[in-house]
């Protein structure tokens, strides 16, 4: 983990009801700056509930959060935060391309006349050619993949330049290509210093992807490294999962 000792994200003692289900029960999580923390738990676990909770989307029942060092509406103000939703939100008969999606990326540096400059179409080229997608820049938005629109709404979050990047399932749909250069680009981005909590249901990528993983069941079971966390034990306990490279000791087979 980073030796920055900055948290990006902070969470105290936050519970969030979501109609009479208590989503979420006294959570507390810190993330480092600089690190790629993974939350992972079984559907229902509250990850979602989590980001949405973070954005400031779910009004918590309790608790606290501060994001970046600053609570949360100050924080999304800023235009340093970066995030991309479990659906991908895109209206298919929107007539906008993909780089006009990326460019939305930009709006915090857009002027009062909200014209882009050629230092925000330069950003926006270099995060779709980081994703790959170069090519496919003047194509409407509708008319790409579920995968290809993923890469798209990352190319947004770099043109962004966010420290902080909250991402709900971005491997869905995903091919191992894809998978690998968004997984590169997390790396490169926390290199930098900057910050992402990625919820995934992928066990086989959280190896490479993770400095930390926080294992939520309606509640925090767990915060650590990728071996303290993905044991054979507790992935069967809470996903009912096998590991992904099955080792001698796992108990496979044990259901929730
Ligand atoms: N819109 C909603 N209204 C009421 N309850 C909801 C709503 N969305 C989720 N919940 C409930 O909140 C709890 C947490 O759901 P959440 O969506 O955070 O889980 P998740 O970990 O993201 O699951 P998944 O892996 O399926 O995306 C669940 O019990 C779920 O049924
Ligand atoms: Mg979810």
């Amino acid at each position: 983990m980073s030796g920055t000792g900055t948290a990006a994200v902070e969470v105290t003692g936050l519970t969030v009801d979501r109609g009479s289900v208590r989503a979420l029960d006294d959570l507390s999580l810190t993330v480092p700056a600089g690190t790629v923390t993974v939350l992972l738990g079984p559907n229902g676990s509250g990850k979602s509930t989590l980001l949405l909770a973070l954005l400031g989307l779910l009004r918590p029942a309790a608790g606290r959060v501060r994001l970046l060092g600053r609570p949360v509406r100050a924080a999304l103000k800023s235009g340093r935060v970066a995030t991309v939703g479990q659906s991908d939100g895109i209206d298919e008969g929107f007539p906008v391309t993909a780089r006009e999606v990326v460019m939305q990326g930009r709006r915090p540096f857009l002027g009062a006349w909200r014209h882009p400059s050629s230092a925000d179409r330069a950003a926006a080229d270099a995060g779709l050619e980081r994703v790959g997608l170069a090519d496919l820049s003047r194509r409407r938005i509708g008319e790409l993949s579920g995968g290809q629109r993923r890469r798209v709404l990352l190319a947004r979050c770099l043109a962004q330049e966010a420290d902080l990047l909250l991402l709900d399932e971005p491997f869905n749909g995903m091919d191992a290509g894809s998978e690998e250069v968004y997984v590169d680009v997390l790396r490169e981005l926390a290199a930098q210093g900057r910050t992402a909590l990625v919820s995934t249901h992928h066990l086989g990528t959280v190896e490479r992807l993770a400095d930390s993983v926080a294992l939520l069941d309606g509640r925090l079971v767990a915060h650590g490294t990728v071996a303290e966390t993905t044991t054979p034990e507790m992935l069967a306990t809470l996903l009912g999962a096998r590991h992904p490279t099955p080792s001698p000791t796992a108990t496979a087979g044990v259901g929730r």
